[in-house]
């Protein structure tokens, strides 16, 4: 029972980027919460709502068992508790693969060890241990001959870069350059990846106001707002985007060559207290659908613009049992029954952005009724689409005709799947449209009285207004937007100042 309501909950679609569409979105799941469902039933939750990755705080047995055979990619975690021991020997570093890693291959399919969480920042008198526990564990799945399918790292805060804004100057703080210089050298000769936590959030409300809340909710900017970077002039639309490449910009100080970064923890609280006004359900309905969107888009930020953004929210459930601001414990996507906190959907950057009309995949008119059978099977079976609505006795049974029958059909499969490149053909019997195929009160899938998406409108996207060429007003108004930008900056360096010290 509890599964159908998991399945009838939203479908949320983000998991679905998988690795061959390039930029994928996963999930973090953390435990501390006191009512936790079974292993079994988190699994029935994360399937429900097609997510391809999650990262786990640990290596909890039961979770490795019940993610076998699922084909979901695991993250597993090195507890801060256990860095130290990793660090100081390579036998319990063997020890620790051998448990929470060999054991559950290939069955689970552990594709990343995050080592710690952000050690540099929560547990600096660690930081010599880490890159020895990095190595160690490497070397361990270097005898496992397990290496060339898990990659080793370290997830690090935002914190370790004292300066993010702009982005150009931004650089690890120099207490770690030993750590850092080492830890990169690891990266990059283990083809490994760079483990970065980045929370807009905490960027936006640490910075008394100085930056817009659209910025950091990835929506569009009045044109007198627009963040450039004073010395690359590169545009920020983002405040996701600026971290990223702040972190690209700190790695390249070390003149290692371009590591990707992952981005292993961003969303946003949807409750606080009453110092916390920005924890809301509306913004963190905001800025995970918009970071869903961003990622999907599949482009690097300013600075590396072929490197996709793979990105990990957190997270899967409120965690009531932390400590800390009321915000702390609520980051959850998801209740404990699988009901989303808030609907949260996946359009693709093609989705004519600013424009409500989604397009409706239909069947042609006088498509040949055999191959308008075959697609409708199709699409009713291998192709997942829910064809209750017309069965017998339902809204979209009538007109009892294949045309019909089909278009319900063909439209349901296209709109849960063409983001992942579902087509909208059928050998040729499909058509799409802009025109709301819903009739009485037979409603099509995405329509806008529909709600088996969770379509929230679109939170329209619009244009940027463009920059650029060579008219002299417009290189005015670059320029001027420029300084007002490194009249910003300039304050915000100021302001962290103050904050870090
Ligand atoms: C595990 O994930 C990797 C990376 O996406 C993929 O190449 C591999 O086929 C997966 N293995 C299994 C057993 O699903
Ligand atoms: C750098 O890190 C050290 C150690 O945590 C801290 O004391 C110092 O304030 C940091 N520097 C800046 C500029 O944030
Ligand atoms: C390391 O720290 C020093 C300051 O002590 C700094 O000048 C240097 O550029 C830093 N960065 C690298 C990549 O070495
Ligand atoms: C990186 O290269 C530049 C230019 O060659 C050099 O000035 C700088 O010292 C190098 N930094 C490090 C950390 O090697
Ligand atoms: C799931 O739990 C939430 C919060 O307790 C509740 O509001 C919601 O109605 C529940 N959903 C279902 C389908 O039981
Ligand atoms: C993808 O996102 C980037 C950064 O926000 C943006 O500059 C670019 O226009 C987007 N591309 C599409 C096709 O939406
Ligand atoms: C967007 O549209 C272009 C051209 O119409 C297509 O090549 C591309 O694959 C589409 N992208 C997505 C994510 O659907
Ligand atoms: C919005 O949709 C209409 C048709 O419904 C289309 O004519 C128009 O070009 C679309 N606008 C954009 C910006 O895609
Ligand atoms: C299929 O659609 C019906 C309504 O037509 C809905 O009640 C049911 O929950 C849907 N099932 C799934 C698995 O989405
Ligand atoms: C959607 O709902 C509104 C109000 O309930 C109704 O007026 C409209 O006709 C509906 N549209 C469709 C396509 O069913």
């Amino acid at each position: 029972m509890m599964l159908k309501i998991w399945i009838g909950s939203v479908l949320l679609m983000f998991g679905i980027l998988s690795a061959s569409v390039g930029g994928y979105v996963g999930i973090n799941i953390g435990t501390d919460l006191s009512n936790l469902p079974a292993a079994s039933d988190v699994v029935s939750i994360i399937k429900a709502n097609q997510i391809t990755h999650v990262r786990l705080f640990d290596a909890d047995a039961h979770m490795l068992t019940a993610l076998s055979d699922t084909g979901i990619e695991v993250m597993v975690g090195v507890t801060n508790e256990e860095v130290l021991g990793i660090g100081e020997s390579a036998a319990v570093a063997a020890v620790w693969i051998n448990n929470n890693v060999a054991a559950y291959l290939p069955s689970t399919n552990i594709t990343a060890i995050a080592v710690g969480s952000e050690v540099l920042s929560s547990i600096p008198n660690a930081a010599p241990v880490l890159v020895p526990a990095m190595n160690n564990l490497h070397k361990a799945l270097v005898a496992s001959n397990l290496n060339y399918n898990i990659k080793v790292s370290a997830p690090q805060s935002m914190d370790i870069i004292p300066k993010p804004f702009p982005p150009s100057t931004a650089t690890f703080n120099s207490t770690w350059n030993s750590t850092i210089f080492q830890m990169l050298q690891f990266l990059k000769s283990t083809n490994s990846y760079f483990m970065l936590n980045a929370y807009p959030y905490y960027g936006y409300i640490n910075n008394g106001g100085l930056f817009p809340i659209d910025y950091a909710l990835f929506r569009p900017m009045s044109s007198v707002k627009q963040i450039v970077d004073p010395n690359t002039l590169f545009h920020y639309d983002s405040m996701f985007d600026a971290m990223v490449d702040a972190t690209y910009n700190s790695i390249s100080a070390f003149n290692t060559s371009t590591i990707p970064v992952v981005v292993t923890e961003s969303g946003w609280p949807w409750f606080g207290g009453a110092n916390e006004p920005d924890a809301t359900v509306d913004n963190a309905e905001t800025f995970n659908n918009n970071l869903i969107r961003r990622v999907s888009n599949n482009s690097g930020p300013p600075s590396q613009p072929t490197i996709p953004i793979n990105a990990y929210i957190y997270e899967l459930f409120n965690e009531d049992k932390k400590s800390g601001p009321v915000s702390e414990r609520n980051w959850g996507l998801f209740y404990p029954n699988g009901s989303s906190v808030y609907p949260l959907s996946l359009t693709t950057s093609n989705n004519s952005i600013g424009n409500s009309s989604v397009p409706f995949c239909i069947a042609r008119q006088g498509a040949e009724s055999s191959k308008l059978q075959s697609g409708l099977s199709w699409a009713c079976g291998q192709g997942q689409a829910n064809c209750t609505a017309i069965q017998s006795g339902n809204p979209c049974y009538l007109p009892d005709t294949l045309q019909n029958h089909a278009s319900f059909a063909y439209n349901d499969y296209y709109q849960k799947m063409k983001i992942i490149g579902g087509t909208c053909d059928f050998d040729g019997t499909a058509m799409t449209t802009k025109t709301d195929p819903s009739y009485g009160s037979c409603i099509f899938t995405g329509s806008s009285n529909s709600s088996s998406f969770g379509f929230s409108p679109p939170s329209a996207f619009g244009p940027v207004s463009p920059l650029g060429k060579s008219s002299t007003l417009q290189v005015h108004v670059l320029w001027s937007l420029t300084l007002t930008v490194l009249i910003t900056f300039l304050v915000v360096d100021v302001h962290i100042h103050t904050f870090c010290s």
